[in-house]
């Protein structure tokens, strides 16, 4: 049997107000000013990005996972602003299980809106349908309203807490763990 997530070119997904793309080498600007914001980083385990280089590094960091097929960032182009927004994607891909994690951020000037909404879902119906996943996951800081919420509107289930599990800019973390299944598209 094919392996469905054998993708020799990137997959491009359009959505009613998005285009969701591969990440470019012009698009190192506008990941900077995305990373390089302390209120989009608060949740995520790096601090702001210094300078563009380190949006050059994140960038190596999605080609390598589409490389090795452990994931797929897609960059999200906002043909009105025409720049890339934010980004959402799989990551932690296991072939054998099926399963895979969801992560996504957004830059603040677009929160609120309901980009993420229907970007994700889209790449949920992506994951399920096309990659053929069973399992989704996703792992947010208790504290992570925005994303919580998001989850809960997409059909996620907590299953759990993991307790000070990651040691993140001095503290250790406690990360809640959502999903979603196949079966409960
Ligand atoms: C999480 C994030 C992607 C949400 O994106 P968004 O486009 O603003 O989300 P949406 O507008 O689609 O909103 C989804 C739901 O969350 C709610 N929501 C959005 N921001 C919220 C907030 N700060 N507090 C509580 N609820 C919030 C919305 O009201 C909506 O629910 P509703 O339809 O019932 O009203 C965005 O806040 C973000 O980029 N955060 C920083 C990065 C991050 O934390 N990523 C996740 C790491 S796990």
């Amino acid at each position: 049997m094919s392996n469905p997530f054998t993708f020799k070119q990137f997959p491009l997904i359009k959505t009613e107000r998005y285009t969701l793309r591969a990440a470019e080498e012009k698009d190192a600007h506008d990941l900077y000013e995305l990373y390089s914001n302390e209120a989009v980083v608060e949740f995520m385990p790096f601090t702001p990005f210094e300078s563009v280089k380190d949006a050059m590094d994140e960038m190596s960091w999605y080609a390598k996972i589409f490389r090795e097929q452990t994931g797929l960032r897609w960059m999200i182009e906002d043909g009105e602003a025409r720049k890339v927004i934010g980004t959402c994607g799989f990551l932690s891909r296991e072939e054998v299980h099926n399963r895979a994690e969801i992560g996504y951020d957004l830059h603040p000037a677009f929160w609120g809106k309901g980009v993420m909404s229907e970007v994700a879902r889209a790449v949920l119906n992506f994951g399920f349908m096309d990659l053929q996943l069973n399992k989704i996951e996703a792992k947010v800081e208790p504290q992570n309203q925005a994303s919580i919420r998001l989850l809960h509107k997409l059909g996620f289930q907590q299953e759990g807490l993991l307790r000070q599990h990651e040691f993140e800019k001095g503290r250790y973390i406690d990360l809640a763990v959502f999903s979603k299944l196949r079966s409960e598209l």
